[in-house]
């Protein structure tokens, strides 16, 4: 399975993947996804959101133990966020079927769409949708850098945007949602496989600075409404936030216009992801940036709007069902498991207000994450999936 899903969607010059909403890398996987799902014999159905499942048992049949994660990347991202624990929930489905399990509660493996959000700003769309914290509307007109929409992009794809919706009648089938995904720091230590306790509070903030364009070899200093030197003063004061602890603050992406080298730019628009421990120290860290750049910007002469494009609030995954998970690995490994706190997002942070989730993380033995850089031991891959398949087992076969 591995071998065959590296290729798509891998970008030769930076070796990263661009596995974005509703592109064709974006097909190929869902074509592998489907691929698996009936080489297995199991059901295969798209929701009305676009997540692909593959059903081992009765679809309606309800308290369905669910696992998958995404397929999608951000841009040059790493062969395993995501795809990591679609490939071990399929393989763990082969275990079960190799030791002669057989669930007696419906079993899913599903790959939620467009996670990262990479394509139309907001992250976990699928899951979102589903949920019912992102309205279709919204969704459906969410844009692309050039300017698809999102409705668009999915007809183009083969998928109905008027299906879109919240979809209570899945989510009231489903008993346990259970993602493994690949670890993003160095957390675990000498741990192969870990148990997630939480995640931080984070989201996506665009600032818009607003500013004239002119000339760069003839325009004052003291003529110039300049944005690019408003947003490098927002940026280094992210980063400043950021050295402080306790939140991160980071502007990763940026839109320059008019984008010319011997012209002041007219508009300056950076997307800033911030993310901490708690609440409070999340808005403070997004209103010391905004104040910084609101300063910056009054220095420059230029405008500067701020709009919040995604927010999640503090998840804590369900308690007994982490602790059966922690118990599962523990009996199969006869050692203690770590249990932490991540500053990912993930589709079963947005399930988790649904339904009982918990998470499975893999070593990531250089914390490299979205990044071509990402990786994981064999080994440790493996670990994580019999550590799936040993939970599926306690949760669907029991
Ligand atoms: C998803 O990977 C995120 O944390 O942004
Ligand atoms: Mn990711
Ligand atoms: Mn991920």
């Amino acid at each position: 399975m591995w071998r065959e899903l590296l290729p798509v969607g891998r970008y030769g010059a930076t070796g990263g993947y661009r596995r974005h909403a509703w592109n064709g890398a974006d097909a190929e996987c869902r074509a592998w996804f489907e691929e698996q799902a009936r080489s297995r014999g199991l059901a295969y159905e798209v929701d009305r959101n676009g997540n692909q499942w593959a059903w081992w048992g009765d679809p309606g049949a309800g308290d369905a133990v669910v696992t998958g994660s995404h397929l999608d990347s951000v841009p040059d991202g790493g062969a395993y966020d995501g795809p990591l624990g679609v490939v071990s929930s399929f393989a763990a489905v082969d275990a079960l079927r190799g030791r002669g399990a057989r669930p007696v509660r419906p079993l899913a493996v599903v790959n939620f769409g467009d996670e990262e959000g990479a394509r139309f700003g907001v992250a976990c769309t699928g899951s979102r949708l589903t949920t019912g914290v992102l309205a279709p509307e919204r969704a459906r007109a969410l844009t692309d850098a050039d300017g698809v929409r999102l409705a668009d992009a999915m007809e183009r794809a083969g998928h109905d945007p008027a299906a879109l919706g919240r979809d209570d009648d899945r989510l009231t089938r489903i008993g346990a949602f259970v993602e493994l995904h690949v670890e993003q720091g160095r957390a675990l230590g000498d741990h192969p496989v870990g148990v997630a306790s939480a995640i931080w509070p984070h989201g996506r903030w665009r600032f818009d600075f607003h500013g004239e364009a002119n000339h760069a070899g003839t325009t004052r200093p003291e003529d110039r409404r300049d944005p690019m030197a408003a947003y490098a003063g927002a940026v280094l004061a992210a980063r400043e936030h950021t050295r402080g602890g306790g939140a991160l603050a980071t502007f990763g992406r940026v839109a320059v216009e008019p984008n010319g080298t011997n012209a002041i730019a007219s508009l300056v628009r950076g997307w800033l992801d911030s993310r901490a421990a708690d609440e409070p120290a999340l808005e403070d860290a997004v209103a010391a940036v905004r104040r910084a750049a609101e300063e910056h910007a009054a220095r420059e002469g230029v405008r500067v709007e701020v709009a919040r494009e995604s927010y999640t609030p503090v998840v804590s995954f369900d308690v007994p069902l982490r602790d059966r998970l922690a118990a599962a690995v523990r009996a199969a490994t006869g050692r203690e498991v770590p249990v932490l706190p991540t500053g990912a997002g993930h589709d079963a942070g947005i399930l988790s207000a649904a339904v009982p989730t918990a998470m499975l993380f893999v070593r990531n033995p250089t914390g490299v994450s979205h990044s071509p850089a990402e990786s994981a031991e064999e080994s440790d891959c493996l670990a994580g999936a019999a550590a799936l398949a040993d939970v599926l087992e306690e949760l669907a076969c029991r």
